[in-house]
């Protein structure tokens, strides 16, 4: 549609040909065909549509892939990228703003495809619109059955009795109980207690989208992870430090962000002693 780099996975469009060049003025005729995908995403509730090229993601000249991109985020992301990428993300954009249901929209190559489809972490470009993100002080303003339900499913596992009654700083929920987050009161700082996506949910953004939040409020954040978490080696890149701890025998890590060096004992000894909040 916009160039060998970015042909449709679906090419099922059929459109009239423009009356005159002076009808299709300054248009190649995209404006039209995506307006017609937009429609047939429309017409089937399309939830996702890939785009395959032959690079895996959109590209910025010179730097790596970007792994997701919201709609927020396209112009400043447009002018980085090679023309005809961009082309294709303003087209992106058009899409999702003009379907009323969720939707997400992939940017990969054939040889990626199996990855970006079915492993949560993906190979390619995420576009996607933004998810709402609410937060509350307490759980009077958040429906704590949903909350909580959502935190036991991501884990897997079930929390003790009295969690339901312990006051917060503060906690998110994203979209309609998608995903959600829970930060306690310390006296050193801010932590990070729970951190969730529902399953069905996970590898769209919504971890990203309640992190933005959280991290926003509380500039002065620490929290812990097992090391063989998957999610850890992100939390690597958006840590300003970790350090390597053993509990139950078993490796974890204790990880903060905005901490000056005399806090930091004080947060890895609170991370090495806090007791699961969940049933063993
Ligand atoms: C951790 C969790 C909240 C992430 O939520 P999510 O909505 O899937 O995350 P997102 O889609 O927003 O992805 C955020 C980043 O993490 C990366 N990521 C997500 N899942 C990943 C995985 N399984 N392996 C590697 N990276 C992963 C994404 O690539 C993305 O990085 P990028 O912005 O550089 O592309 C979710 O996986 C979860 O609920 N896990 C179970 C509970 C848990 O372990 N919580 C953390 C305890 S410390």
């Amino acid at each position: 549609m916009l160039g060998e780099d970015c042909l449709p996975l679906v090419p099922l469009v059929p459109l009239p040909a423009p009356r005159s060049a002076e009808a299709r003025g300054a248009d190649d005729g995209a404006d039209r065909r995506f307006d017609a995908l937009s429609e047939l995403v429309h017409q089937v509730a399309a939830r996702k549509v890939v785009f395959l090229g032959r690079r895996s993601g959109l590209q910025p000249r010179g730097g790596r892939v970007v792994s997701m991109i919201d709609l927020a985020e396209v112009d400043t992301v447009r002018p980085t990228l090679p023309e005809p990428q961009g082309a294709l993300l303003r087209q992106i954009a058009r899409v999702i703003n003009a379907v009323a249901h969720p939707i997400t929209v992939s940017v990969t190559s054939p040889l990626d495809l199996l990855r970006e489809l079915f492993t949560v972490k993906g190979a390619g470009t995420l576009v996607r619109r933004g998810m709402v993100v609410q937060s509350a002080t307490s759980w009077e303003g958040l429906d704590r059955e949903r909350l909580l339900t959502v935190i036991e499913e991501a884990f897997g596992k079930t929390l003790v009795p009295e969690f339901s009654s312990r006051p917060f700083l503060r906690a998110y929920v994203a979209g309609d109980y998608r995903g959600g987050a829970i930060v306690t009161e310390t006296t050193l700082a801010p932590y990070l207690s729970k951190f969730a996506v529902t399953t069905v949910a996970r590898g769209e953004g919504v971890g990203r989208d309640l992190w933005r939040n959280l991290t926003g409020d509380f500039p002065r954040l620490f929290w812990r992870s097992r090391a063989d978490n998957p999610i850890t080696s992100w939390y690597r890149e958006q840590c300003d430090g970790l350090q390597r701890f053993t509990l139950d025998g078993k490796p974890w890590v204790a990880l903060w962000r905005g901490l000056a060096p005399p806090d930091l004992a004080t947060a890895i000894e609170y991370c090495q002693r806090t007791q699961p909040d969940f049933d063993p």
